[in-house]
């Protein structure tokens, strides 16, 4: 049995471990918390800091895993970085890892492959910030380089709103790195994110596209296929070939793209693994992102990937400022639609805004109205 060290325990950590045990593995899952999603159906848990360097480099020698398989960013990528170098397989490889987790790092990686990208700088301080974004001349996006989610994002047009989009990328950071990113704002058409199936042999896969709509740089929902121009799905294709071949290993890889009115393609950002908007392919796909990752990432063929469907998903949110123990109520209801689908993630405790559950459904439209039926309520 092959021995899998999740690192990273959240809802997509909790799909990727089901179909990892479908097919026979053995799952570590970690986390900063207890009883986090993944460590639910995983056969052992650790619970400690992924940015302690000591304490990482500890869990990888004691466990040995035969695979390290990093969900989420905030994790000390230079252990990784050794931990390969010592023999063990990074997923899908440490450089992809160490080079997404910071936005300034992948962002630069494009911009040295061709890639269009939005205009960007960087700053590490107000006045640098200020400065930047008047040579960019346009409205802008604010984001730290270390942070997911849309933690510490904004948006700003002026000197003033420039001051408060620092204060509060200072805020949402992650890591210990006080630098943002400043870019152009993009007014798109639309976005997607093309999930991107990179195998050991260096043959490169695509699902179909997956558009999504974003709140406080936070997924809403999303649905597949997105409709897109066969010339933009082609663009899309060429850009996301080019990264995943840079970056190197095997499994599944979300890029994301911007898409404007002209129909010109502009790489946004990637994630080396499943993806949030990704979850709609639970529902959509004869195997999911996380069926795909978990057999890409062990070496084994790829099987043939269908759509069966189209389909749509909606994330079930706590409300602003939610804390503590909680209910969901309304699940029934929402199911009375005979063609919705959900998944509840089991998230220990509420936080604002936290994404507590995902419905599935054939279209956009019935995933909203089953959305609208449940509701996570504090006890
Ligand atoms: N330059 C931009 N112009 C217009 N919209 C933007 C820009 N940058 C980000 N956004 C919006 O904010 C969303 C989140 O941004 P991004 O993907 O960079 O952040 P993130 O925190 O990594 O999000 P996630 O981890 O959820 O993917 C984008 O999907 C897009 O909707
Ligand atoms: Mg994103």
């Amino acid at each position: 049995m092959k021995k899998i060290l999740l690192l990273g325990s959240g809802e997509l950590g909790k799909e990727l471990t089901i179909s990892l045990k479908r097919i026979g593995c053995n799952v570590i899952a970690c986390d900063a918390y207890e009883n986090a999603p993944a460590m639910q159906v995983s056969d052992k848990n650790e619970v400690f800091n992924m940015l302690d360097k000591e304490k990482l480099s500890e869990v990888i020698n004691k466990h040995k895993p035969d695979f390290i398989v990093p969900e989420v960013e905030a994790i000390e990528t230079n252990v990784l970085i050794d931990a390969e170098q010592n023999g063990y397989n990074v997923i899908p490889s440490a450089k992809a890892v160490n080079l997404t987790m910071n936005r300034d790092r992948i962002r630069d990686r494009a911009k040295h492959l061709g890639l269009k990208t939005a205009n960007f700088a960087y700053a590490e301080s107000e006045e640098e910030l200020i400065l930047e974004a008047n040579k960019i001349g346009t409205k802008v996006a604010v984001k730290p380089v270390m942070s997911s989610s849309g933690k510490g994002q904004s948006y700003a047009n002026s000197a003033d709103e420039l001051k408060v989009s620092w204060k509060f990328a200072l805020e949402g950071m992650r890591g210990n790195r006080k630098r943002v990113i400043v870019e152009e704002f993009i007014d798109f058409d639309y976005e997607i994110t093309l999930l991107t199936i990179l195998e050991k042999s260096g043959k490169v896969t695509f699902c179909n596209p997956i558009g999504h709509f974003q709140q406080r740089g936070d997924y809403q929902y999303s649905w597949q296929p997105a409709d897109c121009l066969h010339d933009v799905i082609k663009k899309a294709q060429e850009a996301a070939r080019k990264m995943v071949l840079d970056l190197g290993g095997s499994g599944i890889f979300g890029v994301e793209f911007f898409i404007d009115k002209k129909g010109e393609v502009i790489f946004s950002e990637l994630s080396p693994r499943p993806h949030d908007t990704g979850m709609v392919t639970m529902f959509t796909q004869n195997f999911s992102q996380f069926d795909i990752h978990a057999r890409v990432l062990l070496g084994m063929p790829l099987p043939e990937i269908k759509l069966n469907q189209s389909g749509a998903s909606h994330v079930i949110l706590a409300e602003e400022n939610a804390s503590g123990d909680y209910i969901i109520e309304g699940l029934g209801e929402a199911l009375e639609d005979k063609n919705v689908d959900y998944r509840i993630f089991g998230k220990p405790f509420l936080k604002s805004y936290r994404r507590m559950g995902v419905v599935l459904a054939p279209s956009l439209e019935q995933a909203k109205l089953a959305a609208k039926k449940i509701f996570v309520k504090a006890v």
